[in-house]
């Protein structure tokens, strides 16, 4: 198992192009199921998660092939249905084949995700939406069954939770309407960047969905879909943590890729810490001051300040001068970074959905533990702050879903090294 060791108190500075977006991609691939034809995916990152999925689709029957940055994929109307727990338990995105299974193959058996370290995160708005078009979808020995053996239908349906609107949901049910017959009205669709980026993936295979980038979506269904080439776009939350770390490092870091209305909420937030953000049509630049202020942000789906970003924000927060506050409004419960700061030496009091962020003057390495994707990353921005050497553990979870970031921060300038953990020695006392 690997680790990362980082060695604090060099300044970010310099351009680095944006990966291809996880979260755009995950879903795209998943809408290859629905495809009778060849879906040619470009500018894919190099993610475990991709690989994960790849490898879940391959157990569907679809034939997968990758070269470079560039996946092709073709499934067969006819295959097999199962996604395993062993799989779909590594990544929750992985429920999103449900909705292409049931809609062309009119079966699915997929393992239920189950929860993660920030929370419960229940599925009951796919199974809304999907079983308002006829899917039936039942839980049986941890597993989502569907057999409904035939062509979905068009509903009028709301899908969304007590905290808005549902990315992966709406992603399921989207998918599973543009094959039903008849006319969907999918009403509190999440508008996320990477929403928009499925839409356009459906519409390019001949989906016909209409109010596209709204929150209702109107979709007429057709009875199959083509192949299609798509290039993934940039990954904004890739992008967001590179610029937090420019900003908190008093240094300037540009990246390249993305677009730059994806990322106003960050853009945003710090400026007002005092960092001058600066951008073009596909690039954004952030030039940190010596030293962030305070500021307070609550995460919304966007164009709110996103859930994603908040543990590299509170990361800037917790060396910048003054008191900030930080409230979760996705995942109530999205703090595991929390402990981890502290061993640095942050001042951080958690309070239900909130953390009081209390600048401190210095942070010092520690050996800290990489508890997910964005916590992870947010570790990293952390030891290029703190004084000596940081060393993160568990650091498979940052390879899912951000590429190569040792050598992309070592090419900022930063000072990141990627080591193979030593086994721990085994004690000979008996107890
Ligand atoms: N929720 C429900 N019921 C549902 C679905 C969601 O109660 O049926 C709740 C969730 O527990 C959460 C809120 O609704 O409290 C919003 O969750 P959402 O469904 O929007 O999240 P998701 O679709 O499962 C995607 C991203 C996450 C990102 C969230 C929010 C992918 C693969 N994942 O998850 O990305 O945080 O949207 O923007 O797109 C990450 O990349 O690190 C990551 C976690």
């Amino acid at each position: 198992m690997d680790r990362l060791i980082v060695t604090g108190g060099a300044r970010l500075s310099g351009r680095v192009r944006a990966a291809g977006s996880k979260n755009a991609v995950l879903p795209i691939m998943a809408a290859a199921l629905l495809a009778d034809g060849e879906v040619v995916l470009r500018n894919v990152p190099d993610l475990r998660d991709v690989a994960t999925l790849a490898l879940i689709l391959e157990q569907l029957g679809v034939v997968i092939h990758r070269d470079g940055d560039v996946l092709r994929l073709r499934a067969d109307r006819e295959g097999p249905c199962e996604a395993p727990y062993d799989l779909v338990s590594t990544m929750r995105a992985s429920v999103c084949v449900l909705g292409p299974l049931v809609a062309r193959r009119g079966h699915a058996q997929v393992s239920m995700p189950g929860g993660c370290v920030f929370g419960v995160r229940p599925v009951d708005q796919h199974l809304k939406g999907l079983n308002a078009l006829g899917a039936g979808i039942r839980v049986e020995g941890g597993y989502l069954l569907s057999d409904v053996g035939r062509r979905l239908h068009g509903a009028h349906v709301f899908v969304g939770t007590r905290f808005g609107p549902s990315v992966l949901a709406t992603a399921n049910t989207l998918m599973a309407a543009v094959l039903a017959e008849g006319t969907t009205r999918l009403e509190n669709a999440a508008m996320e960047p990477e929403v928009l980026e499925l839409t356009d993936a459906l519409i390019a295979m001949g989906a016909r969905i209409h109010g596209r980038g709204g929150h209702t979506l109107e979709i007429e269904g057709v009875a199959c879909l083509h192949g299609a080439e798509i290039t993934i776009g940039g990954d904004r939350i890739e992008a967001g943590t590179f610029l937090v770390g420019g900003a908190m490092t008093g240094g300037d870091v540009t990246v390249d890729g993305i677009d730059p209305g994806h990322l106003t909420a960050l853009r945003e937030t710090l400026g007002a810490m005092g960092a001058k953000v600066t951008s073009g049509s596909d690039w954004m630049r952030a030039e940190g001051p010596a030293r962030l202020e305070a500021t307070d942000i609550a995460t919304l789906p966007f164009p709110g300040f996103p859930t994603d970003l908040q543990a590299q924000v509170m990361t800037a927060m917790s060396v910048a001068r003054g008191i900030s506050v930080v409230t979760e409004r996705i995942f109530p419960d999205r703090f595991m970074h929390v402990a981890e700061l502290l061993r640095l030496g942050a001042l951080i009091r958690k309070e239900g959905p909130q953390a009081i962020v209390e600048g401190a003057a210095r942070l010092s390495g520690a050996t800290v533990m990489a508890s997910d994707l964005r916590a992870s990353a947010a570790l990293v921005l952390a030891g290029l702050v703190a004084e000596g050497e940081t060393e993160i553990r568990r650091v498979y979870h940052i390879d899912r879903g951000y590429e190569r970031i040792d050598a992309r921060i070592r090419d900022l300038g930063g000072q990141v090294r990627r080591e193979a953990q030593p086994r721990l020695e085994q004690s000979r006392k008996q107890w």
